[in-house]
């Protein structure tokens, strides 16, 4: 039998397509050749409803050119640990100080009351993460800021959900999005910030800049260079594959939502990611007491199956004395397992029947 894979890019002729005639059009990087960068900013934009979107190469660059809008150096900002190192690292390339928090025990994302016993005169923003597409309660969080603290959420799993009846992409400041090939929207590698600030124009100007060696005022050949950027621009083959993706980015979503509604229903473990039409389940997790074992039996049947995250105050370069108890609980329990919109109705109802007997 073959394996059931744990993630799995939805493609078709669309992508094909796309793909060669950017193969054949020598164009190949960011910029006015094929124009499909610009083309993917645009439309994302109309998707998620924001002021502005700035398309980089990946999440972790959308969460470091974000964070370089925040004037974080020296300054605390408040994270969960449950979430891939990127977080973290975000605050890290900017000289800012991660202060982890704990998370919710039932959607697994930031707990905003943790967070209001962490705010200090040095928290300058706050970073939630929408766990698995599970949005994070941004207006609780909000509340929480004020001038002085911005808010980036970290969309990397969350591209479709919605918060308050809005997509998650219009609500916040900056709003960071992964297009790794695992995630419900996916490209080879890419990544976009997508912009709600009052102040829009300009840190469009300053992101574009910052994906691209700190150049500005470029007229034809010339252009300037007044501080510090990278090389994080999206190529064209990306962005590309972006557009054939965004066209069925509802259908797969909605894919994904039936296979929870099924799990919701099916699967008897002592705790799963709960049911919501908000969320998109890039991840959909369990906890499993005896988690090495039943990792084990699922593979010997051929399902694929994953541990996001291990808490990032728990890796050497992050490690602190601090406590974050249901963090590190559900860290030694939880299994992501297969919800990808390839999955077939016999796999779905195979995946069941396996998780219910080894739970
Ligand atoms: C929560 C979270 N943030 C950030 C990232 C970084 O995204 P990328 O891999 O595109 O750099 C990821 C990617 O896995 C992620 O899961």
């Amino acid at each position: 039998m073959k394996q059931i894979k744990l993630f799995d890019p939805v493609i078709d002729q669309r992508e094909v397509k796309k793909v060669v005639k950017t193969l054949k059009s020598g164009f190949w990087a960011s910029g006015s050749g094929g124009g499909q960068v610009h083309e993917f900013e645009k439309k994302f934009k109309k998707f998620v409803n924001s002021k502005s979107c700035v398309s980089v190469n990946c999440g972790t660059a959308a969460l470091h050119l974000a964070a370089t809008l925040c004037d974080i150096k020296g300054k605390e900002v408040i994270l969960p640990s449950l979430s891939f190192v990127s977080t973290a690292h975000a605050i890290m390339y900017n000289g800012g100080t991660p202060v982890f928090v704990d998370v919710d025990p039932h959607t697994l994302c930031i707990d905003p009351v943790e967070i209001k016993k962490k705010i200090s005169k040095r928290t300058r923003c706050i970073i939630p993460v929408h766990f698995g597409g599970m949005p994070a309660d941004i207006k609780r969080i909000k509340k929480l800021s004020n001038s002085n603290i911005m808010i980036i959420e970290d969309a990397a799993h969350a591209c479709g959900s919605e918060f308050n009846g809005k997509k998650i992409g219009s609500h916040s400041d900056l709003v960071c999005f992964s297009f790794h090939p695992v995630k419900n929207l996916a490209m080879p590698t890419g990544g976009l910030i997508s912009i709600n600030n009052t102040n829009y124009k300009k840190m469009t100007d300053n992101l574009k800049s910052g994906r691209w060696c700190g150049i500005s005022n470029r007229k034809y050949t010339d252009y300037d260079v007044n501080k510090i950027g990278w090389n994080f621009y999206m190529n064209e083959f990306s962005a590309a594959i972006g557009l054939a993706q965004l066209e069925k980015i509802q259908k797969m979503n909605n894919k994904r939502k039936s296979i929870a509604k099924i799990y919701e229903k099916e699967l008897n473990v002592s705790r799963k990611i709960p049911f919501t039409k908000m969320c998109v389940y890039h991840l959909y997790w369990i906890c499993v007491k005896n988690r090495k074992f039943f990792r084990k039996k699922l593979l010997e049947k051929g399902i694929e199956t994953g541990t996001h995250y291990k808490p990032i105050h728990q890796m050497s370069l992050y490690k602190k004395s601090i406590k974050l108890p249901i963090t590190e609980k559900i860290a030694k329990e939880i299994v992501t397992v297969p919800i990808h919109p390839n999955l077939t109705q016999s796999q779905i109802d195979y995946i069941v029947k396996i998780i219910n007997k080894f739970s």
